[in-house]
C-alpha cells in the first residue's frame, strides 16, 4: 500500500486526491489517509503532493512508520474524498514544518 505521513497535517493539499483511479483517499479535518484495503499501488498520486508526504509503504522512513497503521485506521473512520478541493487556508505556512504528529486532528 501507499502511506500519507506527516507533512501532510495541516495542509491536506489534496491534488492526490484527484488522480487517484480507484477513490482509496479519506478526509479527516487536517489530515488525508489511504485505505490499504483500496490502494493498487500504482503510485501516480506520488509526484501530485507538493509536500511530498506519500510514500510507498516499503520507503516509509522509520521515524513515520506509525504512519502506516494509523493510515489503515482512520480510513475505516474517515469519509472517502473523491475530487480536489482548496487546502487548508494556512498550509503553505505548515507544508515546511516538521513535527506535526500531535496536530493530527482525528
Ligand atoms: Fe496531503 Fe499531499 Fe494529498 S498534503 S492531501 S497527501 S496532496
Amino acid at each position: 500500500t501507499h502511506v500519507v505521513t506527516e507533512a501532510c497535517i495541516r495542509c491536506k493539499y489534496t491534488d492526490c486526491v484527484a488522480v487517484c483511479p480507484v477513490e482509496c483517499f479519506h478526509e479527516g479535518p487536517n489530515f488525508l489517509v489511504i485505505d490499504p484495503a483500496a490502494c493498487i499501488d500504482c503510485g501516480v498520486c506520488i509526484p501530485e503532493c507538493p509536500v511530498e508526504a506519500i510514500v510507498d509503504e516499503k520507503d516509509l522512513p522509520p521515524h513515520q512508520a506509525e504512519y502506516l497503521e494509523l493510515n489503515a485506521t482512520l480510513a475505516v473512520q474517515w469519509p472517502v474524498i473523491t475530487q480536489s478541493r482548496e487546502p487548508l487556508p494556512d498550509a503553505d505556512d505548515w507544508a515546511d514544518r516538521q513535527d506535526k504528529r500531535a496536530l493530527l486532528s482525528a
